[in-house]
């Protein structure tokens, strides 16, 4: 048996061997054009797509989507999009910028493509980019959620009319900039809100009113990697100092303003928790520290949606914010409460800032 087949293995052996020696004949020699102003051959090219789209089917499976119909969350994903994925993508009515238009492969016009997408592997590309192609990861390590909105949106853009586009993104003119100023504050605004507008989102905190040297510590944290979010991270690394003191002295001075309705739910368990704390717990009354004059690094929680907080206080948790003293203090609460107390507490402390009073609703 063995005999009979020796001079089939050598054939074979040889035909590898050969292949082998021819593909690195190609690759030393420098043959293979890597230039992106040159195609791939047409046999590559499908390749490539073929391992991109497996790949992607492959590691989506595990992902559970999220419900994307909250209220504030095509908003909120619209005006990342705008700033963080247009310039490559295009949007309708918006061209690529020209940088972006000489990448290979090209960053496709999202309108046409996301259909051939579910939720889960929209999220998978967004989340973690795509290798050999300049489709960059998320920007904030470990926030997840953040993706969500954007995906929202994405899932909005086929057949969208410019108009709405444009009302979506808050983008009518491209007058935005990092110089501050008032084209500065209108980007903030535009998620954030103003003195006269709540944030665009219940996930964007209301800045309305908040101590300045808790906002000013909070955007430095953003620049250097201390607190994770890929809608901040960029934005943040693209202040000066003056700029980052400018800004948070005019939400200072702005009226505390209110995120969202209040939540109607464990209302009285809540008060407990904020006002008294848990002793047999080891947490302290969260009004001790949140409430007034206690320390100008202590945010006011005045405003404050359910959401926000409650995500806030999981990032806490889950060690995503922590690693500097301030969100030590914070870690340890939220470390020691339950799902269900933290969704109690945000309730009461959203509610209280909604009924404008500092009773319970
Ligand atoms: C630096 C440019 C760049 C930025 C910024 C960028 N992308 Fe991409 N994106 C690409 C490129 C390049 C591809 C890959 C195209 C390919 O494989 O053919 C891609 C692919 C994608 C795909 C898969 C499209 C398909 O059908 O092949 C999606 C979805 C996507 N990007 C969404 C986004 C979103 C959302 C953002 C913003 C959060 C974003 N991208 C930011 C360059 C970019
Ligand atoms: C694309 C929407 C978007 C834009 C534009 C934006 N932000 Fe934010 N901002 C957010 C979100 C979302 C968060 C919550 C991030 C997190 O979970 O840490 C946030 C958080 C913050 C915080 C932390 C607040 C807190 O209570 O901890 C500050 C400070 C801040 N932003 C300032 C600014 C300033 C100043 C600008 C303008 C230069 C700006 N942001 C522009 C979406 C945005
Ligand atoms: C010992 C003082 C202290 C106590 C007690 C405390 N906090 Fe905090 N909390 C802080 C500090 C300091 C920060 C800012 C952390 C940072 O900058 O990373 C913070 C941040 C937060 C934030 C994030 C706010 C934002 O703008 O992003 C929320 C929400 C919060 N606390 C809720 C609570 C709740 C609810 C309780 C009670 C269960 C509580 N805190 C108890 C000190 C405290």
């Amino acid at each position: 048996m063995l005999t009979r087949r020796r001079p089939l293995h050598h054939g074979m052996a040889l035909t590898v061997l050969g292949a082998v020696l021819a593909g690195l004949l190609v690759v030393l020699a420098g043959i293979y054009n890597v230039g992106a102003s040159s195609q791939h051959f047409a046999f590559t090219d499908r390749l490539l797509k073929l391992v991109l789209n497996r790949s992607i089917a492959t590691y989506s499976l595990g992902i559970k989507p999220v419900s994307l119909d909250r209220p504030g969350m095509v908003e909120l994903g619209a005006r990342h999009f705008a700033a963080g994925c247009q310039p490559c993508h295009a949007g309708p009515g918006k061209t690529q910028n020209p940088i972006a238009a000489g990448m290979y492969p090209a960053a496709p016009a999202l309108s046409d493509n996301v259909g051939r997408w579910d939720n889960a592997e929209l999220f998978w590309i967004v989340r973690h980019g795509l290798k050999f192609t300049g489709m960059p990861q998320w920007p904030g390590e470990g926030r997840d959620d953040e993706v969500w909105p954007v995906v929202a949106f994405m899932r909005q853009l086929p057949d969208m009319p410019v108009e709405r586009y444009e009302a979506l993104t808050g983008r009518e003119g491209d007058g935005f900039s990092f110089a501050g100023g008032a084209a500065t504050l209108a980007l903030c605004a535009n998620c954030h809100g103003d003195a006269g507008r709540p944030p665009v989102s219940d996930l964007a905190p209301p800045l309305q009113g908040q101590n300045r040297d808790y906002l000013v510590r909070a955007m430095a944290e953003y620049a250097a990697d201390q607190r994770q979010s890929g809608m901040m991270e960029p934005v943040s690394v693209a202040l000066s100092p003056e700029t980052i003191r400018e800004l948070a002295d005019a939400y200072a001075r702005m009226p505390t303003i209110t995120a969202s309705p209040p939540v109607r739910g464990q209302a009285a368990a809540g008060e407990v928790i904020a006002r008294r704390g848990l002793r047999e717990q080891n947490v302290g009354a969260c009004l001790s520290c949140h409430d007034g004059g206690r320390s100008a690094q202590f945010p006011r929680l005045d405003g404050m949606s359910q959401p926000y907080m409650a995500q806030q206080l999981r990032l806490f948790r889950d060690k995503v914010r922590g690693g500097t003293p301030h969100a030590e203090m914070m870690r340890a609460v939220a470390a020691r409460l339950t799902d269900r107390q933290i969704d109690d507490v945000t309730a009461w402390l959203a509610g209280r800032s909604a009924s404008g009073a500092e009773g319970a609703p």
